[in-house]
């Protein structure tokens, strides 16, 4: 999917992505992870490339796979080396999206040996894992910051608390009520959400969100 790519706006702008699931470690051989598939950031990551910009995509655990000149894939398993790796780049980010499907909690205490199995009930005590894009936007100068949210109560609500709570520009809202959208599926349903403007959009492939998304951006872009 690469019409639409005359315009010159994000041609050398810098734009790091975060994509995939974080896993978090029990012991050396379990984890707490999600059904996160990574196919919605590697979309974004391949369209903003297309559009001539240097991408640095950040990628939790995936079978994806992406080599293209102008981006530049970091590979991490849990929530604090997804947040440390991006901040090593975020300051000279023109762009930051966020679209990884970040563990909220991790496991309080990682075994260094493999928990055997003993009583009929275990007990796993998680805590609360850094929230990266929060981190973004604390430190936001220049950077246009763009996050995504699932709801499933309150949907328009709870996506506009978030992009002030966050200090985002943009919030990106998939829609779980048409079947065929979000986690593992190649089509996704999304609203675009700004302090401003709100447009919706139909199901569509993944590659068209993305292009639907940087069309989006560029029309909004307050740097
Ligand atoms: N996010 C993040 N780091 C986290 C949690 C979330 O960067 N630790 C980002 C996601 O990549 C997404 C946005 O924050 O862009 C919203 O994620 P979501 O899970 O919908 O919201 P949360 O803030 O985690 O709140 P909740 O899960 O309670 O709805
Ligand atoms: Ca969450």
């Amino acid at each position: 999917y690469l019409l639409g790519v005359g315009s010159h706006f994000f041609k050398g702008k810098k734009i790091l992505i975060t994509a995939g699931p974080t896993f978090e470690p029990l012991d050396p051989v379990r984890f707490i992870g999600n059904h996160s598939s990574g196919k919605m950031g590697y979309a974004l990551a391949r369209r903003a490339a297309a559009l001539g910009a240097q991408v640095t995509l950040v990628s939790g655990p995936t079978n994806l796979e992406l080599t293209h000149p102008n981006i530049v894939v970091k590979k991490v398993t849990t929530a604090q080396q997804m947040l440390q790796e991006t901040l090593l780049y975020y300051d000279e980010m023109d762009i930051a999206i966020a679209s990884a499907a970040v563990a909220d909690y991790r496991p309080e205490t990682v075994s260094e040996e493999k928990i055997k199995k003993s009583e009929e009930n275990l007990t796993i005590s998680l805590v609360k894992n850094p929230d990266i894009l929060k981190t973004w936007g604390e430190r936001k100068k220049k950077q246009f910051l763009v996050g995504f949210a699932l709801e499933t109560t309150e949907e328009m609500h709870n996506a506009k608390v978030k992009l002030e709570k966050k200090n985002l520009d943009l919030i990106v809202l998939n829609s779980l009520k048409d079947s065929g959208a979000g986690f593992q599926h190649d089509t996704n349903k999304v609203t675009l959400i700004t302090r401003t403007a709100v447009a919706e959009f139909s199901l569509k492939s993944k590659s068209e969100v993305a292009a639907d998304i940087f069309d989006f951006i560029e029309s909004h872009y307050i740097p």
